[in-house]
């Protein structure tokens, strides 16, 4: 098994730096339509199972990689403190690359890394994944390194497992592989657009979850019950999920969405302790949406490790859901 270290140098290795002035990348957030919940190598953020996305648009995390005289983190116009945790989330991931590319520590720049979400404050969607994302991006870019898509997300996977998806726009596919080291473990965008589709965003609480997805997800692994049968649940998911995405089956694509979060959820719920993200609020959404589909609306959601519902729509449908649903936020696609 590799270390994080190894498995950067792994990819970068035969890559000689050529470092720009400046680079900015721009990703967009995902919100996953098949979850990936449960690491088989932890250090790695190597997944259990496959998952598959869908990009959030112009919502996401603009990256700015400069050099400078000390090694600076500035998140949405705040210069953090060395200490920060987020700011040492950052250093220790732009790190991954300094030390790869062989910058001895001597003769190595430090740098600014300025990074904007404009993911709207509440949205309930979180910035980790486009964050880590587009910061993967930039450095390739400020180090001159013309990295393939594929390369691009396993090191952003370092970062966070859904950063790997945020790589690429449309629906995207995550390999979970079965390579111990995880270099099988990519994302790949699918050739297929779906223009109708549309997500809309409803923030039932803006608080940082309670619980964080790496914590939330050792806890399932280890004491659900129920996560026993969650691989083939996806498997099973997952075949329908391209079936519906190749035939434009809406009803499928939301169906299967809708069932593959809401086992996610029960899994977590099974664990000791158990582990529920949801809010009352969130609770009564899901009885609306499955209300509302009784009465003929064909509206599905998905829900993440917290309590905010995102919305599967179709653009015909987009008025009839904005008069049920008016504090949901329509993603731009
Ligand atoms: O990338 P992480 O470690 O924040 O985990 C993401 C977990 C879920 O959002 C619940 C599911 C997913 O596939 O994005």
């Amino acid at each position: 098994m590799l270390t994080k270290s190894e498995f950067a140098e792994r990819i970068l290795n035969g890559h000689t730096p050529s470092i720009k002035e400046k680079a900015t990348a721009f990703a967009p957030a995902n919100i996953a339509l098949i979850k990936y919940w449960g690491k088989r190598d932890s250090q790695l953020n190597l997944p259990v199972t496959d998952s598959l996305s869908i990009d959030l648009g112009n919502l996401g995390t603009e990256t700015t990689v400069e050099p400078s005289g000390s090694d600076i983190v500035i998140l949405n116009g705040n210069k953090l403190a060395p200490e920060d945790a987020f700011a040492v989330k950052v250093i220790n991931f732009v790190d991954l690359f300094r030390n790869a590319l062989n910058q001895a520590a001597t003769n190595r720049p430090a740098l600014t890394i300025t990074t904007n979400n404009n993911i709207p404050t509440g949205a309930g969607v979180a910035s980790s994944a486009s964050g880590f994302a587009a910061m993967t991006m930039a450095l390739d870019q400020f180090y001159g390194l013309g990295l393939a898509g594929r390369e691009l997300s396993l090191l952003a996977n370092l970062g966070s497992g859904s950063a790997s998806r945020s790589i690429f726009t449309g629906f995207v596919y995550r390999h979970a592989g079965t390579d111990p080291d995880g270099m099988d473990s990519y994302s790949e965008p699918l050739p297929y657009t779906w223009p109708e589709l549309k997500i809309g965003l409803i923030t039932v609480s803006a608080k940082a979850k309670q619980v964080s997805s790496r914590d939330g997800m050792e806890r399932t692994v280890a004491t659900s019950p129920l996560y026993k049968k969650w691989p083939d649940q996806v498997k099973s998911d997952m075949a329908k999920m391209l079936d519906a995405i190749k035939a434009k089956d809406f009803e499928l694509l939301g169906a299967t969405a809708e069932n593959n979060a809401l086992a996610m959820h029960e899994c977590m719920r099974a664990a000791t302790p158990p582990l529920n993200y949801f809010e009352p609020e969130t609770e009564a959404i899901i009885c609306k949406v499955q209300e509302l589909r009784k009465e003929g609306l064909p509206i599905y959601l998905t829900i993440d490790a917290g309590p905010n519902v995102k919305l599967l729509y179709l653009n015909k449908d987009e008025e009839k859901v904005k008069t049920e649903f008016p504090d949901m936020r329509v993603v731009n696609r």
